[in-house]
């Protein structure tokens, strides 16, 4: 490697910073030193960190201190995980040490509060929302008054309804009509479980159709978007069991998926267009730099209807799009800098990405107390025999004193396949899977053609009958 030399902070939680790490290090312009300020010690950032420190909370004045020792040798930083964001990250940085950063500032950090985004969705897009309503703990003096406005709000809407809390929960806390309750009492009882905790409750009503992750990077003037991919959230085959942070993932050999097509890939970037318009304002608001839409659509019989915005990359939708660019990812993040992001084009490749994640993950087994040893050797073995097309990535996972990794509380580890089309990838994918050495588990259906056929004929449905499917 004879390139310019450049530092990179990368603050890392999860698979996702590991395929940032991998991307960046395969620049053939620039010569990449990275400073990864980590939630645990995870051994392929350690492999590739040139300085490595551990912060279990993220706390955004560790990491500022953690760039202030190094900041001349940082030229930029990137946030992967949405805590930092929300806390503040970029504006603590750059204002204190100058080194810029590529993330929104804390006041684009969209989700902060569902019920913010759903107003600037109404705003600029009202189509793309279900109804809801807010319900805010500072608003009821007694149970029985939120109780009758939860109620009236049910009359108007119905009970096919989701119960959120406002803030972000990484997912926890989400109820939805028909999983995990039946009744208005049922409802209520978890409306409660969030509202006594001193959170205020979103009620939204329920959207069913088709899943599709929307992401694009902004440097604050015009948006670079990325291939679709589709996220599986639920823990176990055929979509059952709880939800989790998602078990994988794929993306189809051209930029919209199989179940989609191009106008609904137009329809999306669309309403994220005018979302993006309405906070940019006339000419550029480099506050937005970063990954500012990472956008959950869900297609429904009445069109494209918005789930949630995040303001980083997808965990594990990125992992599908960061190995098949064309364009060399330091030169991207400079773009997105500097102020001039031209269209990224990708390799016209399928992926499938897949998480093996512990024992006690997504309610796999209540208990797990054997050995959390997990040896990844067998698995990059095989990296060879696929050609490069087979990536692992590990997340949450420990390097240890005693020189061996171990499984932590998350997701473990994820293996992406790249393929000439989604079966090709997904095979490699399941092939990496099965040649990790430990107490883990995963689902088996990413990507699997019955998935994808059923979605198929629920769009088909969706789209004749006028209804959502
Ligand atoms: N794939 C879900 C998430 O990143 O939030």
């Amino acid at each position: 490697m004879t390139g310019e030399k450049v530092g990179i902070l990368v603050i890392s939680y999860g698979s996702r910073a590991a395929a940032v790490i991998d991307a960046l290090s395969r620049s053939e312009n620039y010569e990449v030193r990275f400073y990864v300020a980590d939630k645990q010690r995870n051994p392929f950032n350690v492999k590739h960190a040139e300085k490595h420190v551990v912060i279990p909370d993220l706390d955004v004045g560790k990491i500022c201190d953690f760039v202030a020792t190094n900041k001349n040798d940082i030229d930029f930083g990137i946030c992967c995980p949405e805590k930092p964001i929300i806390e503040g990250v970029r504006d603590v940085v750059e204002s204190k040490t100058g080194v810029a950063m590529i993330c929104p500032t804390k006041r684009y950090a969209i989700e902060e509060s569902k019920a913010s985004q759903r107003y600037l969705i109404e705003e600029c897009c009202a189509e793309a929302n279900p109804g809801f309503k807010l319900f805010p703990c500072a608003e009821y003096e007694s149970v029985s008054e939120v109780k009758s406005a939860v109620w009236e709000f049910l009359d108007e809407i119905g009970n096919e309804v989701a119960v959120k809390p406002d803030k972000p929960a990484a997912g926890k806390g989400v109820g939805v009509w028909g999983d995990h309750f039946t009744s208005r009492e049922q409802l209520f009882e978890h409306f409660m479980s969030i509202f006594d905790g001193g959170s205020d409750v979103i009620i939204e009503e329920k959207m069913e159709g088709e899943e599709s992750s929307f992401q694009a990077f902004c440097d604050g003037k015009r948006l670079a978007v990325l291939p679709e991919t589709r996220d599986y959230k639920r823990a176990f085959d055929v979509d059952l069991g709880q939800n989790t942070g998602g078990m994988g993932s794929y993306k189809d050999n051209k930029d919209w998926l199989p179940f989609m097509d191009k106008s609904d890939r137009e329809e999306e970037e669309k309403l994220v267009q005018k979302i993006f318009s309405r906070l940019r304002g006339n000419g550029s608001n480099e506050e937005l730099r970063g990954m500012p839409f990472y956008v959950a659509f869900m297609h429904t019989g009445e069109g494209a209807k918005i789930l949630e915005i995040n303001s980083r990359p997808g965990d594990p939708e990125i992992q599908n799009v960061l190995p098949v660019l064309k364009s060399d990812f330091v030169d991207i993040c400079f773009r997105m800098i500097e102020g001039n992001l031209s269209r990224i084009e990708c390799e016209e490749k399928a992926t499938v990405v897949t998480y093996a994640v512990p024992m006690d993950y997504g309610g796999y087994r209540e208990k797990f107390s054997g050995d959390k040893k997990v040896d990844l050797s067998s698995a990059y073995a095989l990296q060879e025999k696929y050609d490069d097309n087979l990536r692992i990535y590990p997340g949450s996972m420990e390097l240890r004193e005693d020189g061996y990794t171990y499984a932590l509380g998350s997701r473990t580890v994820c293996t992406v396949g790249i393929g000439e089309d989604i079966a090709e990838a997904r095979g490699i994918s399941l092939d990496g899977i099965r040649n990790i050495d430990g107490a883990l588990w995963n689902r088996g259906d990413i990507g699997a053609e019955y998935h994808i056929q059923r979605s198929v004929k629920r769009m088909q449905r969706g789209a004749v009958s006028g209804l959502a499917v």
